[in-house]
């Protein structure tokens, strides 16, 4: 199974997940196409033996409320779907998240989706991926006419981690911060600024609640500083006024 973003010229492809109503597809394209000329969105997929079987539409640009977008800050996702054999497999929630991850690598850190009230399937999963705060009230268009309520969803890590690298001093960020992928108890992540390049970890609150979890990190820490002392190469955390450790939360 894989998982991308399509180019304009495979859009046709889509039409398979399209529901069956010719004139409306053709309208849907029309449209579609126009909006891919003047870079207004995109499409990711899923694609499992050469067919696509699950879409997902991103919109830079607002084109029924005003909140749905804000440039370079963000977007709005929409026509999300998964081929009727595919549903309830898991597939739709791996799509969503595959393309918050790809747009976060973009810089983007807020993401709407509109949603019927008797949608309990899309709502259930919007509500466990973090769409948790209803922000307007639309009416659809002429390819889905029904009344939804617009969510969004923000990524809070992003933004604490940009007033830690203010309040530290580690630098002018010159790249976008990204999530490193792989620990289990604590999160990573990878900050490039013009001092340097920095692995910024955010402890789990439940971990450190431990009796012995901060007196393992400052043991960790001593090993680290005796083993520099000694030519050793070992990268510890960074000192702030004379602390291991001054932020809570961040
Ligand atoms: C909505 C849609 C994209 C979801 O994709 P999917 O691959 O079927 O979804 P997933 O398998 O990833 O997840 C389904 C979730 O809904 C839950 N669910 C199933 N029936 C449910 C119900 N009646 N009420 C609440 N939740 C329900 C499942 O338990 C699962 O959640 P879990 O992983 O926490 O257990 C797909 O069903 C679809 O294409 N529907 C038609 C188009 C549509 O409605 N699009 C959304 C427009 S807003």
């Amino acid at each position: 199974m894989n998982y991308k973003k399509i180019k304009k010229e495979e859009f046709e492809r889509l039409k398979k997940l399209f529901p069956d109503n010719e004139e409306m597809w053709q309208k849907y394209r029309k449209q579609r196409l126009e909006q891919f000329n003047k870079k207004e969105i995109d499409v990711f997929v899923i694609e499992e033996n050469n067919e696509i079987i699950g879409e997902i539409t991103i919109n830079y640009i607002n084109h029924d409320l005003q909140t749905e977008t804000i440039p370079r800050k963000r977007v709005y996702l929409e026509a999300f779907r998964i081929g009727k054999n595919y549903q309830g497999k898991g597939l739709g929630q791996k799509l969503l998240n595959y393309v918050i991850d790809n747009l976060i690598q973009d810089g983007y850190t807020e993401f709407t989706i509109g949603v019927e009230e008797t949608n309990e399937i899309a709502k259930h999963i919007y509500f466990k991926l973090g769409f948790t705060e209803a922000i307007d009230k639309g009416h659809g268009d002429e390819f889905d006419p029904s009344d939804y309520i617009l969510y969004l969803k923000k990524i809070d890590w992003y933004y604490n981690i940009e007033k830690l690298i203010r309040e530290t001093n580690l630098g002018n960020k010159i790249s976008t911060v990204d999530k490193v992928i792989g620990g289990l108890s604590h999160r990573m992540y990878k900050v490039v600024t013009d001092k340097g390049i920095y692995a910024v970890k955010e402890l789990n609150p439940n971990v450190m609640k431990r009796k012995e979890a901060y007196s393992n990190f400052l043991f960790a820490e001593k090993v680290t500083d005796i083993a520099k002392m000694n030519g050793i190469s070992a990268i510890g955390t960074n000192k702030i006024n004379g602390h291991v450790i001054k932020t809570k939360n961040f």
